[in-house]
């Protein structure tokens, strides 16, 4: 008993962190989905914001320091957000030994295995765009410095690139709307009379993020920004 208790307190806290943590992500991620549509302001207004980025704080801080604050503010959330992921697998599996018959909480083990395997592949696209965006290894051409440069030569020059920035953008809509109700489950501010405005509001989430980070190697492909 006492240890079946430990173990649900447990599993709500790590449901806590992956909220909180996800809500830290989710964050970054509509910055920076409003951030790239500056692109259409031309390359003087996108390079700009990314030049003020590194410089934001100066001269009270070093050139660079908030960056580096916001990148390992990201990376520990991310950590913290896969750690907690993987440990709620493994308590979930261990709590059931004999896998469910397929009938049973379709629709929980649909969202969790598209939360899932959506985690996975957002996790290996941020590496694959951090090379090609960040490092510029993944991108023949990287100028430093340019990235609206970077960002038509990266989708009009390699022809893979724009599908698979579009697959994982879908990815990353799809896990925000189940990770935005999953959220609403945990902490709790979900009943019965909210569902509906809830459930509005974890699609919006999850088309509004695709809609938005999609234009962009969408516009490039057209030929519309060059
Ligand atoms: C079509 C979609 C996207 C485009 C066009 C795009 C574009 C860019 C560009 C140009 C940079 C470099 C910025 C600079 O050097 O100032 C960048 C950095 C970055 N992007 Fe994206 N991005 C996209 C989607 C995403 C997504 C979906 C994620 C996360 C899930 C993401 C995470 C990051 C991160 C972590 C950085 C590195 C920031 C840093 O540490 O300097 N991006 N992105």
């Amino acid at each position: 008993m006492a240890a079946a208790l430990t173990l649900n307190q447990s599993t709500i806290g790590k449901k806590a962190i992956m909220a909180v943590t996800g809500i830290v992500l989710y964050g970054f991620v509509i910055v920076h989905m409003i951030g790239n549509l500056k692109i259409f302001e031309g390359p003087e207004g996108f390079n700009a914001y990314s030049h003020f980025l590194r410089v934001v704080g100066e001269p009270a801080l070093p050139a660079g320091t908030i960056l580096w604050v916001i990148r390992i503010v990201l990376l520990l959330s991310v950590i913290l957000h896969v750690t907690a992921a993987i440990q709620l697998t493994r308590i979930d599996n261990a709590g059931r030994p004999i896998a469910y018959k397929k009938v049973k909480r379709k629709q929980a083990s649909f969202a969790s295995l598209t939360l899932r395997w959506g985690g996975v592949t957002i996790f290996f696209f941020v590496i694959y765009h951090l090379l090609h965006f960040t490092v510029g290894t993944a991108l023949p051409g990287f100028i430093e410095g340019d990235p609206y440069h970077n960002v038509i030569t990266g989708f009009s020059s390699q022809v893979w690139a724009a599908p698979v920035y579009i697959v994982a953008v879908a990815a990353l809509g799809t896990h925000l709307y189940h990770g935005v109700w999953s959220a609403m489950q945990t902490l709790g501010i979900n009943t019965r009379r909210t569902e509906k405005l809830f459930r509005g509001i974890a699609v919006l989430s999850g088309v509004g993020l695709f809609a938005g980070f999609a234009t962009v190697p969408i516009v490039v492909l057209l030929g519309i920004l060059k």
